[in-house]
């Protein structure tokens, strides 16, 4: 890093300790500190240790940079504080609970915050793009999901912040989540650098499902990269699984409960098919077999033929020849 690059994380990282102890040892968090606890579940171990923190409104954070004689334009470098147009200053993130984003080292590069009156404002917002934070380069809880893939060879991709503390809470800390983006190139190449498998466990909603195919997409042009899928029943996501149905079963969905890009393929393609209609029927197996022959898994295949001929009562030497069509050369 440059000295202005380190500048900018310097202060990320006097924020988020004044965010967990605004959060944690003030009477100004009551209630994002009993939401979290009581509604999200979180206790103070977990809180303190995903460095978790809140901006209440009535503090203001330009005001403490300002104490600390930190320069005015590293503020507003560094996206957490902002101007008006006429001059003066906010906080970006007031009233929001605060998720530090760190780089593979453990940098706090970013921040996102959550907001408790989901009615007014967007869910989740996150830092402005700066010098250090860059958000498609990055995964949230890589830094420590890196080193816990040594020992499980396996890295969990989840969509939200709360998914990868609900598979820290189930004893999975090589979980990393994408935040809300498609999955990237630069994020598949921090991933297949550090572990043979991935396991896509997004959320089991449709939202969820359409972007794990997006992501197996995105993930097939890493051939190395072994991929599984995991879905999470009932439409939920992690987190509200594991409030639904406690740590042991969502550990099993995690560790046991993974299919094949196949599988998943086979069911996915099948949405808003009737495959009574033979015209839909047709469709799907062409879908299917593209998918098919958009990879190269042999054996896989194979299975995947088999139970494709079985269930439908299709031919199994037509569907052999119609897959050597999809994949021959043109
Ligand atoms: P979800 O809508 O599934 O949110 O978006 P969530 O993680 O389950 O949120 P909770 O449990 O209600 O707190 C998944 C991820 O997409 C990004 C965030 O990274 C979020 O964790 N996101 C979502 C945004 O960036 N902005 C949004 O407004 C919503
Ligand atoms: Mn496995
Ligand atoms: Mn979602
Ligand atoms: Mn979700
Ligand atoms: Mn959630």
């Amino acid at each position: 890093f440059n000295e202005k690059d380190q500048d900018l994380i310097n202060l990320n990282t006097q924020a988020a300790e004044i965010f967990t102890h605004l959060l944690l040892n003030t009477d100004l968090s009551t209630e994002a500190l009993k939401y979290l606890v009581e509604t999200r579940k979180l206790d103070r171990a977990t809180i303190t240790e995903f460095q978790l923190g809140f901006l209440p409104s009535s503090w203001s954070l330009h005001d403490f940079f300002d104490e600390k004689k930190i320069p005015v334009e590293i503020q507003l470098a560094s996206g957490i504080i902002s101007q008006y147009d006429d001059g003066s200053f906010h906080d970006v993130f007031s009233n929001r609970i605060m998720f530090p984003l760190k780089d593979s080292y453990g940098n706090i590069v970013g921040f996102s915050g959550r907001t408790l009156d989901k009615a007014n404002s967007a869910k989740y917002i996150n830092s402005k793009e700066t010098a250090v934070f860059k958000k498609s380069q990055l995964l949230y809880h890589f830094d420590v999901a890196k080193q816990a893939a040594k020992l499980s060879q396996h890295l969990i991709l989840l969509e939200g912040y709360l998914d990868v503390i609900a598979a820290h809470k189930v004893g999975i800390d090589y979980g990393v989540a994408s935040m809300g983006t498609s999955l990237t190139k630069d994020q598949l190449q921090l991933i297949s650098r550090n572990s043979p498998t991935l396991t896509i466990a997004y959320d089991g909603d449709s939202a969820g499902q359409n972007a794990t195919w997006r992501a197996i997409e995105e993930a097939k042009k890493f051939p190395h990269l072994q991929l599984e899928i995991v879905t999470i029943p009932d439409k939920k996501d992690p987190d509200e699984y594991l409030q639904a149905k406690g740590p042991a079963a969502l550990k099993q969905i995690f560790e046991e409960d993974s299919t094949s890009i196949n599988d998943f393929a086979f069911e996915y393609l099948k949405q808003n098919r009737n495959l009574e209609n033979p015209a839909n029927l047709s469709d799907y197996t062409n879908d299917l077999l593209k998918f098919l022959g958009s990879h190269s898994n042999p054996i896989a295949n194979d299975l995947t033929l088999k139970k494709l001929s079985d269930q439908f009562g299709l031919s199994r030497s037509v569907l052999d020849q119609s897959l050597k069509q999809v994949t021959a050369p043109d």
